[in-house]
């Protein structure tokens, strides 16, 4: 990895990111082949990356976290995504769509009962937005919360949850106000074994296959109201605010992705010969090197600086809207592109599953799909752009 002058890093961040790198090699390498095969949750590495303070990095310490910056989160969640997406996804949604929100909206109560357990990895986070009908357009969703007394009961069925078939805890969005639109939409707080809160099926998926997605039905689920999360009416704000933060993992995922592909075809390129030299020394391979290479610093650039100037916002509470959508959308269809190049480059080993390239190439595809596809990325950079919202 090319060091960057522009951003030197501490010495903190780099024994943090070594101590990622050094687990990623030694723990998930060697099993993600075989997880991504079965399909399988990997209980028992995710539990020992709660142990190193991965589960939640930016998370202060009194709250189970590893009390680090959203530098050191990108650095550690690149590595483990470098060794597999899927634990980077998993990683990913606990820190960022989980933690953060609750950091940034919740109640002391509500920090410590929530955010510890999952921050320090001894439970599982999701976030529960999307809904069969609802995506990209995320303000239409249809599940309803009704206040009984000191209850809020839910009801509704929601889709694509990343770790929803784990889950021990849940942020989950319901239309409170349906008449007020995105204005009637509350966020709420959900322990997993809540009676009502049904697992529906689990997603049968081309990538990212050792990462649990499905759907969730909710059937008179009664949860205390004082498991609100900010205001009743709050919650698509709160869901906006945390896919910022989210779509910066997004992209530090993505780059872990490509930086593993990238890596196995120069390797390649530089050792399979044909018609007597390298295939790398071939302009038809060796421009594609380049490009790969570009694009990766360009994406890293991008998903840094998203970083900081999220850091940044912790003390200004300025937004990073749209520097985050930048970074996920150059840095997934970077991945897309640079995973594609090394199936190519590797020919008919690229398509081997002796090989991990062709999973790089069928994980990198989700990263301009969730969290916002590609076409919602340019959608709000092209907004903020114009001025036009
Ligand atoms: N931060 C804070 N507030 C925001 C915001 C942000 N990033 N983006 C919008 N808002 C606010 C606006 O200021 C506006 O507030 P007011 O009503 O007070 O004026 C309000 O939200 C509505 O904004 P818009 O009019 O821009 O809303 P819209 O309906 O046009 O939609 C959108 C905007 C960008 C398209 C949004 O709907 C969106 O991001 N859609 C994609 C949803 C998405 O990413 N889904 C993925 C779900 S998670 C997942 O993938 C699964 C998983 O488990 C990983």
């Amino acid at each position: 990895m090319t060091d960057l002058a522009i951003y030197p890093l501490s010495e903190e961040h780099r024994m943090l990111r070594d101590a990622a790198r050094d687990f990623a090699i030694n723990e998930i390498t060697p099993i993600a082949a075989a997880f991504d095969e079965s399909g399988e949750f990997p209980h028992e590495t995710i539990r020992k990356m709660g142990a190193m303070g991965f589960m939640g990095i930016e998370v202060p310490e009194e709250y189970g976290g590893a009390g680090m910056d959203a530098l050191a989160y990108v650095l550690a969640l690149e590595e483990i995504s470098k060794a597999d997406a899927s634990h980077g996804v998993i990683m990913s949604v606990n820190n960022s769509l989980y933690c953060h929100g609750i950091l940034k909206f919740g109640t002391e109560a509500q920090k410590k009962k929530f955010v510890t357990p999952v921050a320090s990895g001894k439970a599982i986070g999701a976030y529960s937005l999307t809904e069969p009908m609802s995506g990209s357009d995320a303000g239409t969703m249809k599940s309803r919360a009704v206040r009984q007394g000191d209850f809020y009961v839910l009801n509704g069925r929601k889709s694509w949850v990343t770790s929803g078939p784990v889950a021990d805890y849940l942020v989950v969005f319901m239309m409170t106000d349906p008449e007020k639109k995105h204005k009637g939409i509350s966020a709420f707080l959900v322990e997993g074994n809540t009676p009502g809160l049904k697992r529906g099926k689990k997603e049968p998926k081309l990538g990212i296959r050792a990462s649990a997605t499905s759907e969730l039905i909710f059937d008179d689920c009664r949860i205390p109201a004082e498991n609100l999360l900010g205001a009743e009416g709050e919650g698509f704000k709160i869901a906006m605010t945390v896919l910022d933060a989210g779509r910066i993992g997004i992209a530090a995922q993505a780059l872990g992705i490509a930086e593993a592909a990238y890596e196995a075809a120069r390797g390649y390129a530089a050792q399979r010969e044909a018609f007597g030299q390298p295939i790398g020394a071939f302009q038809g391979t060796g421009f594609k090197i380049a490009d790969m290479k570009t694009r990766i610093e360009a994406a890293r650039l991008l998903t840094y600086n998203a970083a900081l100037k999220k850091e940044r916002s912790k003390t200004t509470g300025e937004r990073f809207t749209q520097e985050a959508a930048m970074a996920k959308l150059f840095a997934s269809e970077t991945a897309m592109y640079v995973t594609h190049a090394a199936v190519q480059i590797h020919g008919g080993m690229g398509y081997s599953k002796e090989l991990p390239v062709e999973r790089y190439f069928r994980d990198a595809k989700i990263t301009e799909i969730y969290e916002g596809t590609s076409e919602i990325q340019r959608l709000v950079i092209s907004r903020a752009e114009l001025g036009l919202k």
